[in-house]
């Protein structure tokens, strides 16, 4: 597909191609087995600037815009969907909000290592008694002297025990609802501040996802990011940019799926003839292919839209929600055309279909993206 792409974003493509084939590919299959977080593939990302792709160079960023980001988050899943939640968590999710705002102590302090990738970044909002309803957090932060004090806990946290930097979103005044939930940089080893066990998840299973507890944290005021009460208006543009990048996530696990599919195709024999050759097989690997391009249209426009600086919000929402179903439906249709090998795990696809599962779910469920569109076009249209 030609998106009228520049020489760099080519370039850029390629580099990640060869680094996702040489390095990650192989090394995805044991991390998923063993769930161990593959600290050397955020080595490597940092090592080619990608843990700051995005980051103003200004701050030792890579002064890329989200086409890249979402080109460089479709190679590394396709490869690898572990380390592309480990890369968008922490850029996305932690990053670029820092970025956008942060003031300039904040972001030399915190955001230069972020986008060197000496530091990883988490971004904490959900809770373990409420996640689509985000205003509801029950996370308390209390004004004393010059500092907040944080009490509660966080749920489901990408990067949780590997983190460096935290992005946590906190009520300074619940009676206010969404307009009472203020932003915190909570840096590793603040005290209070404590990790629950690692999650035992269905797929994704090498990025590392813990609770966070607060039990009289301390945070300084220099902490707060932009100004208390901004912090849901934060959290969600926020997300609207990581959305981008989870669509991109699905469409990289899509196609893996996909190219899986078809040379597994090209070789395996039934009925006297290879299964390539079956139009039960063949319409599958059309729709797939076609599903992908249509995923990565609405994907590159959410990317454009934000590159522009247009609103982007519903784009992003759309691109999530088609590319996760996307995903979802194609990695299903990878095993059938594996069948019992693809059952197994001595192909790739069921765990293609396992990581694409959580695409529906994180960041902003299914059914929420379907929310932020139709509250979008209401908007848009009455
Ligand atoms: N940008 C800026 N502001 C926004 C916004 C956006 N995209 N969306 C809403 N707002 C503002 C509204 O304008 C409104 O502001 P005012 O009161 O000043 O007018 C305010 O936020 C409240 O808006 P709503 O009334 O629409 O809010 P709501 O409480 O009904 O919730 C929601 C809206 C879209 C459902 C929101 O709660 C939501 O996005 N929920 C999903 C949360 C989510 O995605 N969680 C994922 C967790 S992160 C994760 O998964 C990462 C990981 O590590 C795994």
């Amino acid at each position: 597909m030609d998106f009228n792409f520049t020489e760099d974003q080519k370039m850029l493509r390629k580099m990640l191609r060869d680094i996702a084939e040489k390095e990650l590919k192989e090394r995805a299959k044991e991390i998923d087995k063993s769930h161990r977080f593959p600290r050397e593939n955020v080595e490597l990302m940092a090592a080619a600037g990608l843990m700051g792709i995005t980051v103003d160079p200004k701050y030792g960023g890579g002064g890329m815009d989200y086409i890249c980001y979402s080109i460089a988050m479709e190679e590394l899943s396709k490869a690898c969907a572990s380390t592309g939640t480990i890369m968008s968590a922490h850029l996305s999710l932690c990053a670029m909000p820092i970025q956008d705002w942060g003031n300039e102590e904040q972001k030399e302090r915190l955001l230069k290592p972020l986008a060197a990738g000496s530091k990883l970044g988490a971004f904490a909002l959900s809770e373990p008694s409420n996640g689509s309803d985000a205003a509801a957090m029950n996370t308390t932060a209390t004004e004393d002297g010059d500092n907040y004090i944080l009490n509660g806990s966080k749920a489901w946290i990408t990067n949780g025990a590997e983190a460096d930097v935290y992005l946590i979103l906190a009520q300074t005044n619940k009676e206010l609802k969404h307009k009472g939930v203020t932003a915190f940089l909570v840096e590793k080893g603040a005290e209070g501040f404590s990790f629950g066990k690692p999650e035992d998840k269905l797929g994704i299973r090498a990025s590392s996802t813990t609770q966070l507890h607060f039990d009289n944290c301390k945070v300084p005021k220099a902490n707060v990011l932009s100004k208390v009460g901004d912090g849901f208006k934060i959290a969600m543009q926020t997300l609207d940019g990581g959305r981008i990048g989870m669509a991109s996530q699905a469409i990289g696990i899509a196609q893996a799926a996909f190219e899986d599919s078809i040379k597994y195709a090209n070789v395996r024999e039934a009925f006297g003839q290879k299964i390539l050759d079956f139009q039960a097989i063949q319409f599958k690997l059309a729709d797939m292919a076609t599903d992908i391009d249509a995923a990565r249209y609405l994907t590159y426009a959410a990317a454009l839209a934000h590159d522009n600086g247009e609103p982007f919000s519903r784009k992003a929402a759309q691109a999530k929600l088609f590319a996760s179903e996307m995903a979802m439906k194609h990695t299903i249709q990878a095993i059938q055309i594996h069948g019992g090998y693809g059952y197994t795990t001595e192909y790739n696809v069921e765990r293609y279909m396992r990581d694409a599962k959580i695409t529906e779910i994180y960041e902003g469920t299914s059914e929420i993206q379907r929310i932020v569109i139709a509250k979008a076009l209401e908007k848009e249209y009455l």
